[in-house]
């Protein structure tokens, strides 16, 4: 190369160089933005509200609704717009908590129901909203969206805008929802701003700690809200909470934890996690994956030293790497972090791959902060709103990716191809 060829190269290099690094100097990271307060919108007392969905085993599916006044709990439903050939009948409840008592709340198990097909539907006696929604697929490939700490922001709305985007075929949400925070309005404006997705495709939640919601005295009862409007079917696999369990669904087995309910040897919630492992059929799902709410692995420097995170670890790790549990994904620190796969601290090729997915869009902000140097562990980590997809392919292979809101637009920013440990011979299950 000739010295002046050799002075533009290195010219045009540092400038790229430095359009690279500048652009990334100057991506100023967005603030947090308020809560998005959904009220009442010309709906009659008895219109469904808040309506999701969630399976229940693999070819039913529990429709949640809220109404102000009594409704029977009735949902009808079928293959076509405006005909119903089906109906089923659910439960009604309520709570109260303080001075405010929530609105009837809706439960109703509808099925069995076709794989991967679409459902229209109405519920209890309004049947100006029909709904519909989509059943999961009883074979691969399914898709998933993976999103923590929603909240009800600015934010949350650019990122459901982004998941409703995706095609997704069910949502796992590793806990912190609404960010009520004791406010139980709050519950209810959640219920509306997801009620667009949450209709239409099921979402399987599991409980942060901004669900406890207890107050010493006042209210002693923890979790009284997230129970009462977030049934999940923890009955279909023998857990005997609604704050731990785990379904089926393509070829995955899903296993929900509780970050904040007991997790020692003797606690009914290990005792389950051990019972249900060794249930698994690696034939019938090559895939597990598993969501608790605190990570138990996190380089950045909020949530440290938390015992939901150290001491969960320590009761839990050995039985989730013994069964070659696949991924782990957390929230409750509000940034996006992946690991490599590792145990006990350290590189290891059985281990799962422990994600955090805490950026879905909560009034807090994100936690910019970490720990320097970068563990080796750690892969890639970055403070930013987003949600993560993992298309699980087939029975070998998956694609987990990272979904930056950047400046409101959904940006691919980390994506790796997964192997399933099933498939590995290399890490034969240990019971
Ligand atoms: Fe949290």
């Amino acid at each position: 190369m000739a010295a002046r060829e050799l002075g533009l190269f290195l010219v045009s290099t540092g400038l790229a160089l430095n359009g690279c690094l500048g652009s990334l100097n100057t991506y100023n990271r967005p603030p947090p933005r308020p809560t998005i307060v959904n009220h009442l919108e010309n709906l009659k007392s008895a219109s469904p509200q808040q309506v999701h969905l969630s399976v229940v085993g693999e070819d039913k599916m529990r429709i949640s609704w809220i109404t102000e006044a009594p409704t029977p709990a009735t949902v009808q439903y079928g293959t076509s717009p405006g005909k119903y050939e089906f109906s089923a009948d659910g439960t009604t409840s309520s709570y109260s908590y303080l001075t405010y008592d929530s609105g009837e709340i809706h439960d109703t198990v509808i099925g069995p129901l076709k794989p991967n097909s679409l459902y229209y539907y109405r519920c209890g006696v309004d049947s100006t909203r029909e709904f519909s929604f989509k059943t999961p697929p009883a074979q691969f490939p399914v898709k998933f969206a993976v999103v923590g700490d929603l909240g009800q922001t600015g934010w949350t709305q650019s990122t459901l805008r982004h998941i409703a985007e995706s095609n997704y075929d069910m949502l796992l949400l590793p806990g912190d929802l609404s960010y009520a925070d004791l406010n139980q309005p709050l519950w209810d404006s959640f219920g509306r701003l997801v009620e667009p997705l949450a209709s239409q495709r099921p979402w399987m939640v599991t409980q942060g700690n901004h669900e406890i919601e207890k107050i010493p005295l006042i209210h002693s009862e923890p979790f009284t809200a997230y129970n009462a409007r977030w049934r999940m079917p923890f009955e279909q696999s023998g857990s005997g909470s609604n704050l731990f369990y785990s379904f089926d669904v393509a070829g995955v087995h899903v296993i929900m934890l509780g970050s904040y309910t007991d997790f020692d040897p003797n606690s009914a919630q290990f005792k389950w996690l051990v019972a249900d492992l060794r249930k698994i059929d690696r034939n019938k799902t090559p895939w597990t994956v598993v969501l608790i709410h605190a990570p138990w692995y996190n380089s950045n420097t909020a949530h440290q030293g938390e015992k939901e995170s150290i001491d969960m670890k320590a009761s839990m790790e050995g039985l989730l790497y013994r069964a070659r549990v696949d991924v782990v994904f957390a929230g409750h620190v509000h940034a996006y972090e992946r690991f490599t796969r590792v145990y006990n601290g350290k590189t290891d090729n059985c281990g799962p791959v422990h994600i955090t997915i805490g950026d879905g869009g909560n009034r807090e902000g994100l936690a910019s902060k970490y720990i320097n140097p970068k563990p080796n562990i750690s892969i890639f980590r970055e403070a930013s709103f987003g949600h993560g997809q993992l298309a699980v392919v087939n029975a070998t292979h998956a694609l987990w990716t990272w979904h930056r809101n950047d400046d409101d637009a959904a940006v691919s920013s980390d994506s790796v191809w997964l192997r399933s440990l099933s498939s590995d011979t290399a890490c034969k299950v240990k019971t």
